[in-house]
């Protein structure tokens, strides 16, 4: 197993160019089950999740194929069982989002109910209601998803909250339903739009992008495109994380600034200076950061993916915060864990407040979910001594290459073996 070894301590300078954003291509990739024809998709990272995901559309019966290293094409002109089976769909959740369109096409799929997550109970609920409400006969058998249908029908689906996969697993399914379906409370996360571009360029009748109503006319075939993913929010905002907890001058280059406002602002807050200028980004950061007040939401609000990294600035900002997290109910898994590097922080139900702290001191911690790890890591680029951040392999699912940008930016990180 994996670890990053970090001599922290370092101030962060150079240029780091920001991948395709995974929680965009697992949607997207799931997509090219819509149609028989081919699917070009560029700038997708190369990830454990994505490779997760390739393995499952494989087991579908669709050709992939790496044409370069960040482009990739798709075709499933047939499939010879629409199963997707425990063993896939334990290790990533996202594999549910071949539920819809399987359905949607093929009139049947088999999924696997995901099962335990480390950061809360992440039922699949609003995604099976909401095709029961479009006339597809579910039963959970043995721990699998049976879903059936001639043809989706359009309705209306109003969901219990705002789901992201759960949207784009309905606005998936709609797109080949016979009539209208319209999705109320829908989310207007960055990559359901990105996602919704997608099938409208296959073909797809969407309107409503990026609000949280989405209307979707279904079309009776959809076909093949080039598309290239959007890049990555998450990714980028851990990079500012970084800067602002370790100082120093950087510059982010494929990015979207635009969907990046609500961590921007929080970090502007904290005295980070940014600017952005087309699709880069450059932050500066001289000084010791303030503490800042935070509450996740779903967008525009502060993404749940952000919190971690977030938290692991405040634990060495000047002054008391307070981080609300809103979304799952158990995503403060990463607090022990920086607590052990020396962190002042107490939990009270959702809460956590955090007393900063002038440094942290290196520790062996261990990583328990992907961005908790981004957290931990970014814990250990500001402390004194040496930090050992065990289980890299969740950060290997949504960080492509991060030691590799860490190094550029003169962070001191290896990844070593443990046994
Ligand atoms: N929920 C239900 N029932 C449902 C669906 C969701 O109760 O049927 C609840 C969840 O338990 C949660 C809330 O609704 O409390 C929101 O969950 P959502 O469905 O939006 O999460 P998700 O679609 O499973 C995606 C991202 C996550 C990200 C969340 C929130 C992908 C592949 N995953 O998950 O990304 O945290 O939205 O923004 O898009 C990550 O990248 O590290 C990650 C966990």
């Amino acid at each position: 197993m994996d670890a990053f070894q970090i001599q922290g301590g370092h101030t962060l300078s150079g240029e780091v160019i920001v991948s395709g954003a995974k929680n965009a291509a697992l949607p997207i990739l799931c997509a090219c089950l819509l149609t028989d024809q081919p699917v070009t998709i560029k700038n997708v990272p190369r990830l454990r999740d994505i490779n997760t995901c390739l393995r499952l559309l494989g087991s579908l019966g669709v050709q992939c194929f790496w044409l370069s290293e960040n482009t990739l094409t798709l075709r499933a002109e047939q499939v010879a069982e629409p199963l997707a089976a425990y063993d896939l769909v334990k290790t990533m959740r996202a594999s549910v989002l071949v539920l819809g369109p399987l359905v949607a096409r093929f009139g049947e799929a088999v999924v696997s109910l995901p099962g335990g997550c480390a950061i809360g109970q992440r039922p699949v609920d609003q995604h099976i209601k909401g095709l029961q409400a479009m006339g597809a006969e579910i039963s959970i058998e043995k721990g699998y998803i049976h879903a059936k249908s001639k043809r989706l029908k359009g309705c209306r689906i109003v969901t219990d909250m705002v789901t992201v996969t759960g949207t784009e697993n309905l606005m998936m399914a709609a797109c080949l339903a016979d009539g209208v379906t319209v999705i109320e409370n829908a989310a207007r996360e960055p990559e359901v739009v990105d996602l919704a571009n997608m099938l409208v360029a296959m073909g797809a009748k969407i309107s409503g992008i990026g609000s949280d109503r989405l209307e979707i006319t279904g079309v009776e075939k959809m076909r093949g495109v080039e598309y290239s993913v959007m890049p990555d929010r998450i990714e980028a905002g851990t990079f500012l994380c970084a800067v602002a907890a370790c100082g120093g001058d950087i510059r982010l280059s494929n990015v979207d600034p635009k969907s990046m406002d609500a961590t921007v602002e929080k970090l502007l807050e904290a005295g980070l200076s940014i600017s952005a200028k087309g699709n880069s980004m450059a932050a500066k950061m001289k000084k010791r950061p303030k503490a800042v007040n935070l509450r996740t939401a779903p967008y525009p609000g502060l993404a749940t993916d952000m919190q971690a990294q977030l938290m692991a600035v405040n634990c060495v900002a000047e002054g008391t915060s307070m981080v609300t997290e809103t979304i799952f109910e158990n995503r403060f898994m990463h607090v022990q864990e920086l607590q052990r590097m020396g962190a002042n922080i107490t939990v009270e139900g959702n809460t956590a407040v955090i007393q900063g702290v002038a440094r942290l001191s290196g520790a062996t911690v261990m990583a328990t979910d992907l961005r908790a790890s981004a957290g931990l890591v970014i814990g250990g680029l500001t402390a004194d001594g040496q930090t050992l951040v065990d289980r890299i392999y969740h950060l290997d699912r949504g960080y492509d290459g991060m030691e590799l940008k860490l190094q550029a930016l003169g962070a001191d990180v290896k990844r070593v073996s443990q046994t």
